[in-house]
C-alpha cells in the first residue's frame, strides 16, 4: 500500500472558536473599535479574497505572479541541495505553482507543507495540486501562523524554503513583522530561507483603488467579518448600516480598512451579552496593509536576524519578492 499523498489536519477548533469570541469582545469594546483581520478568512471570505486577486484594480497578485513565473528557477537555484517547501497563509496556492514547478525540475519529489486558517482553501488547493503534480506530497495544517512557526521547530532533513506571499506581512505593523520574523528565525537553520512578497510604496490613488474596487468585492470581503459575528456569535449587525472605506496614510505607509457606521446605532452580540454603540461616522478598523520602500525591507530583515539575499521586482516595479537568509551573529 502506498502512503496517502495528501493529509490535512486541524489545530484545536474549540480553542479557536473561543478566541474568536474573546477577540471580538476586546475589539468592539476598545477605542477606536477594531476587529482582527485573521477572521476575514472563513470559507466565504477566502473565496471573496480569490475574487479580489482577479480584480483589475488589485495589481498585487498579478505583479507577484509575474515575478514568480519569471524568476522561480532563479529563486530555487539559491539552494545547493533538495528542499522542503513550507507556506504560511497558502490560500489557493496558485502562485506557489511556479515555485513547485521550479523545484520539481531539480529534484524527484517534493514535500509541501501549507498552513492556512481556511480548511476549505486547504482542501481545495491540496486536491488540485496533487492532481497536477504527481511527485508532490502535501501535509496541510489548518491553523494560524503561530502554529506554523511552532512546527518549524526541530531538525529538518532538508533545507526549507518558507513562502510568505501576497503581502500578508503587510497586514502586520513593521514592529510586529520584526517580532514575527524573529520568531521564525529562532526556529530555522542557516540553510533555510524565506521568500516574502512585500508591496511597495506608490501613488495613493492606485493604492486606494486596489482596496476599494468598483465592483464592491473588497467591500463585501470586509463586510463578511460582520456576517461572521452575526452567524457565529448571534450578532444583529445590520450590514446596510455600514460601509467599507480604504484610506492611504502616507506617513505610516499603510492602507487602512474600515467599516464606517452610516448612522448612530446600537448592535448586539448575544453570545457575548454585549451591546455596542456607534456614533454616526464611527468606524471599526479591520485591517492595515503596509507598503514599503526597499531600504525599509532591508531594515526589517536586519532587525529580525535576517538579510535580504536577493530581491526581484515586477516590470512596473509595483511589488517585491525578497529572499531572506538567516544571519549568523556570534552568540545569537
Ligand atoms: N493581504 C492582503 C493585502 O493586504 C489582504 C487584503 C486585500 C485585504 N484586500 C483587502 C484586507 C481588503 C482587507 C480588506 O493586500
Amino acid at each position: 500500500m502506498t502512503e496517502p499523498r495528501i493529509r490535512v489536519v486541524a489545530t484545536d477548533g474549540d480553542a479557536r472558536r473561543e478566541t474568536f469570541a474573546e477577540d471580538v469582545r476586546r475589539g468592539l469594546t476598545s477605542t477606536p473599535k477594531t476587529l482582527p483581520c485573521v477572521y476575514f478568512y472563513d470559507a466565504k471570505g477566502s473565496q471573496l479574497f480569490e475574487a479580489i486577486c482577479e480584480l483589475p484594480e488589485y495589481y498585487l497578485t498579478r505583479a507577484e505572479a509575474e515575478i514568480l513565473a519569471a524568476s522561480a528557477s532563479d529563486i530555487v537555484s539559491e539552494f545547493d541541495g533538495p528542499v522542503t517547501l513550507v507556506e504560511l497563509g497558502s490560500g489557493s496556492a496558485t502562485k506557489t505553482r511556479h515555485v513547485i514547478e521550479a523545484i520539481l525540475a531539480r529534484q524527484d519529489t517534493l514535500h509541501y507543507r501549507p498552513i492556512d486558517i481556511s480548511r476549505a482553501a486547504l482542501d481545495d488547493s491540496a486536491g488540485a495540486l496533487s492532481v497536477d503534480f504527481p511527485r508532490l506530497t502535501i501535509d496541510g495544517i489548518e491553523g494560524e501562523y503561530a502554529e506554523g512557526i511552532r512546527r518549524l521547530r526541530g531538525e529538518a532533513e532538508k533545507a526549507r524554503l518558507i513562502l510568505f506571499l501576497g503581502s500578508n506581512i503587510g497586514n502586520m505593523s513593521p514592529d510586529e513583522a520584526v517580532v514575527f520574523l524573529s520568531a521564525i528565525r529562532a526556529n530555522v537553520s542557516v540553510r533555510d530561507a524565506m521568500l516574502i512578497g512585500m508591496d511597495l510604496r506608490k501613488d495613493a490613488d492606485v493604492l486606494e483603488r486596489a482596496y476599494d474596487d468598483s465592483q464592491g468585492i473588497t467591500a463585501a470581503f470586509n463586510m463578511n467579518v460582520l456576517e461572521r459575528v452575526n452567524r457565529e456569535l448571534r450578532g444583529d449587525f445590520e450590514l446596510g448600516a455600514f460601509r467599507h472605506a480604504a484610506r492611504y496614510d502616507d506617513v505610516e505607509g499603510r492602507v487602512e480598512m474600515h467599516l464606517v457606521s452610516r448612522e448612530a446605532q446600537t448592535a448586539r452580540v448575544a453570545v457575548l451579552g454585549l451591546e455596542v454603540e456607534f456614533a454616526e461616522g464611527e468606524t471599526i478598523h479591520t485591517e492595515n496593509s503596509y507598503k514599503y520602500a526597499t531600504d525599509q525591507i532591508d531594515d526589517i530583515a536586519r532587525r529580525a536576524g535576517w538579510e535580504v539575499r536577493r530581491r526581484w521586482l515586477d516590470g512596473r516595479q509595483q511589488f517585491s519578492v525578497n529572499l531572506f537568509a538567516p544571519v549568523t551573529t556570534p552568540g545569537r
